[in-house]
């Protein structure tokens, strides 16, 4: 299909993270430090129907990729029924979810049966009790099982993300390289961003990914060419071990250029940046079947005003207070 999205530096978008819940029950302390608050989220969030109308614009936008994030997607009582609804549209080829892991050893299979092509799941330490420290839940063994039931349910491989962060795991490759030697899973260590309510955190513990890339590439690992759906990571890959390791540098500077994504919140506001913009409503847009070329057409323009980068690496934190409720 033709490419519809494309914005005024000819980047092209692929891939659509469709938030459908800001709600999440773990309390990690570069997201949610103090828990997820309910009422905190003035609107209800997208209905089942809102979500197949908006993932039906997507996929005749030439969107081939959606990813479900939140919060954490799973806690949606519909969460299956949210599968199988994106997946009405053939364009999609890839069902995405990223999710801490709490629901995968239970449910994974039914989220396989409904059409769900692929998992990420968030793991920021192999020890369980610096998982804990971390998400605040006691969890790690759960989670651990989770991915195990996603390879026993046929995914041949599952993405894992670990935020690194200074004097907590950025000195812990070689335990991570060692979980990834027969297993496949592609480990990415995504940079600690700063949020509106993350400022100190950063403070203490932002450190670049160039840590890690500077051993990879002396250990011999190698760098893989990106396709054009692809999440942001630079991903390498070594003979001797089954697994792959990811980086995701938003600090370095052409980080943007190669943008392919979009956001659409819990609440139905399109995102061109993960950073700096309120949002563009697309509810008023939502609530029938009638709508679907306005809908199409707001989109389009909207793209218009997407801005080249997030001039994070200028100090810009955005207006960003917390990636829960844009789904990172
Ligand atoms: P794949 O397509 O499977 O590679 O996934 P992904 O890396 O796009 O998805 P995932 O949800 O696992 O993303 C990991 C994290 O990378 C997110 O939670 C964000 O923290 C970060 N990230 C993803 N996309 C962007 C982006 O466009 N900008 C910035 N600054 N960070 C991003
Ligand atoms: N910095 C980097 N990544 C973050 N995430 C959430 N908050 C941050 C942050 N401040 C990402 C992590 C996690 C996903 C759900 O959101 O990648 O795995
Ligand atoms: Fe795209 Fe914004 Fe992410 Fe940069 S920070 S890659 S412009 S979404």
């Amino acid at each position: 299909m033709v490419p519809q999205l494309i914005d005024a530096f000819e980047r092209k978008f692929y891939y659509l993270r469709l938030s459908i819940t800001d709600v999440c029950n773990f309390r990690c302390t570069y997201c949610l430090p103090d828990g997820y608050k309910p009422g905190s989220s003035p609107h209800a969030f997208l209905s089942l129907d809102e979500i197949r109308r908006v993932s039906r614009a997507f996929a005749e936008l030439g969107t081939e990729k959606i990813r479900l994030t939140g919060g954490e997607p799973s806690l949606r009582r519909d969460f299956t029924e949210i599968i199988a609804a994106v997946r009405e549209n053939p364009a999609i080829r890839t069902l995405a979810v990223t999710t801490n892991g709490y629901r995968l050893a239970r449910d994974v299979t039914r989220w396989r049966d409904a059409g769900l092509t692929a998992i990420n799941v968030s793991v920021d330490s192999l020890d369980p009790r610096q998982f804990y420290a971390i998400t605040g839940q006691d969890k790690f063994r759960q989670v651990m099982a989770g991915i195990d039931a996603a390879f026993t349910a046929g995914y041949h491989k599952v993405k894992v993300n670990v935020v690194l962060m200074r004097d907590v795991n950025h000195q812990q490759l070689a335990t991570f390289l060692h979980w990834i030697k027969d297993r496949p899973i592609q480990l990415r260590f995504i940079e600690l961003m700063e949020t509106g309510e993350g400022s100190e955190l950063f403070r203490k513990h932002h450190v670049s990914g160039n840590v890690i890339c500077q051993q990879l590439e002396q250990q011999g690992w190698q760098r893989q060419i990106r396709g054009r759906s692809d999440g942001p990571a630079q991903v390498f890959s070594h003979p001797d071990y089954r697994g792959e390791i990811g980086l995701i540098m938003p600090y370095e500077k052409d980080f943007c250029a190669s943008c392919n994504r979009l956001r659409v919140s819990a609440i139905g506001n399109l995102h061109l940046c993960l950073f700096g913009e309120q949002g563009i409503t697309l509810r008023d847009l939502l609530a029938d079947d009638t709508q679907l070329d306005a809908l199409k057409m707001r989109i389009q323009e909207g793209l218009r005003s997407k801005k080249q980068t997030h001039f994070l690496h200028q100090g810009n934190s955005g207006i960003t207070q917390n990636l829960s409720f844009i789904g990172g």
